[in-house]
């Protein structure tokens, strides 16, 4: 299929500090970025070898080691290293995961890549999160596996959902983009389920280039994920040479990314800590607006490494919409303040949603057991909660209590200006 759309409203993706440029405002802002003060002399360490260290290794070693895990395989970000997992598993095409209906393209891309379907679970009621009643009404005898989003750095509620995919003899695994070093009844998001996929991607909290990884327990899926993400699947045959298995991805962290990476780890986790008394402090100060609510941190969550702040409204105590109030509060000084419909992921696909009504691979994979449908109403818990949602992914370390006093004072002004 080819768009239609004209050049101009075809996507430039625009990333890192460029996505961010000119926003304006006086609160902070992520970019520059604060870079570990070590950073310097890993890269020269890399470069001064000439390229003979394992600075990979290095971080791959110190971030699991962070984590309390076995093993963290290095990856050029959280989109490859879902893509990467989706294909260690191994399921058949055809097969379903189920996924969050709220999150980013990149959770989802590998494993339709994969030839799986994703089957879309809706949000808890008032909550940004999937949790096991919208999980459990999408199992069927298709589904292999769920992949939970820790949306905004909210941990979902793992516990149960563990014990649900038990019940079924489902892997469950993370996309903890978002959540990094945040904490969940004691331990870490990304490490609550088989395995844990992260970004580095410069705008996220531990940002440092374009990077992720992968955490697991798993030695095999580990071993696995190195052979068919790293190695292209390839194996040495005696008298020949290499040989492909499978068709494996080349998905390596490069080693300066790598330097930059574990210069963030050392500082990261102080980082966290101060971004999860700011946003909790923001949250009540929300929250004391009428017709204005902050997302409900649930009690399990112990640390809520936030990487997008936001609040949902009242339609009925405002006199404009929620694209207009958020322009309000962009232009009143939160920069990148805005509403953010395309984070219901089952709407932003037309192609996936002509596939499965066209029946192409792999919606024409037997036994199909049921019409799939990708589209808002689909998910009607998400799609109502998106349309009362303003967020804002400027919300960075660097926020301090007047900051927050200044961005819960904007919010609440516009909100006197539309009141009803
Ligand atoms: C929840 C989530 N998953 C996946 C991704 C993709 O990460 P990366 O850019 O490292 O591929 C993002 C990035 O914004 C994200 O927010």
């Amino acid at each position: 299929m080819t768009s239609d759309a004209t050049p101009s409203q075809r996507e430039r993706a625009r990333f890192g500090a460029e996505s961010q440029k000119g926003l304006g405002g006086d609160l902070p802002q992520p970019f520059p970025r604060q870079i570990g003060p070590r950073a310097m002399e890993y890269l020269a360490e890399v470069v001064e070898s000439g390229l003979t260290c394992d600075m990979v290794g290095r971080f791959e070693q110190a971030f699991a080691a962070s984590h309390g895990v076995k093993h963290c395989i290095a990856t050029p970000g959280c989109t490859p290293a879902l893509a990467v997992l989706a294909a260690a598993f191994d399921f058949e095409p055809g097969d379903e995961v189920i996924v969050s209906s709220v999150t980013d393209f990149g959770t989802v891309q590998g494993l339709i890549n994969a030839g799986y379907i994703p089957v879309f679970a809706d949000t808890q009621p008032g909550t940004i999160n999937i949790g096991p009643d919208t999980i459990e009404a999408c199992i069927s005898d298709r589904t292999r596996a769920i992949l939970i989003v820790h949306m905004t750095g909210l941990i979902c509620d793992m516990d149960p959902i563990t014990e649900l995919a038990r019940r079924h003899d489902l892997v469950v695994y993370e996309d903890a983009c978002q959540a990094i070093f945040g904490r969940y009844k004691g331990r870490w998001a990304g490490s609550l389920s088989t395995a844990g996929a992260f970004s580095f991607d410069s705008e996220k909290t531990m940002g440092s280039d374009v990077g992720g990884c992968i955490l697991t327990d798993d030695d095999e899926l580990a071993e696995r994920a190195r052979f068919v993400g790293q190695s292209r699947g390839g194996e040495m045959v005696e008298h020949f040479g290499r040989v492909h298995r499978v068709n494996g991805f080349a998905h390596r962290m490069t080693q300066s990314t790598a330097a930059i990476t574990l210069a963030q780890l050392d500082i990261i986790q102080p980082q966290v800590a101060h971004i999860d008394r700011m946003i909790r402090l923001l949250h009540q100060l929300l929250d004391e607006i009428p017709g204005i609510s902050a997302l409900p941190i649930p009690d399990t969550v112990d640390v809520y490494s936030c990487w997008m702040a936001g609040f949902l409204i009242d339609p009925e105590q405002f006199s404009c919409d929620t694209e207009q109030f958020a322009a309000r509060v962009a232009a009143a000084g939160i920069p990148g303040a805005g509403q953010a419909r395309y984070y219901l992921l089952p709407a932003a696909l037309p192609y996936l949603s002509e596939a499965a009504q066209q029946l192409r691979f792999p919606y024409s994979q037997p036994p199909a057991t049921r019409t799939y449908r990708y589209d808002g109403d689909s998910c009607p818990e998400a799609q109502a909660l998106l349309e009362r949602y303003i967020r804002w992914s400027t919300f960075c370390e660097r926020y301090e209590p007047h900051h927050c006093e200044q961005a819960a004072h904007i919010v609440r002004a516009v909100a006197e200006q539309v009141r009803r």
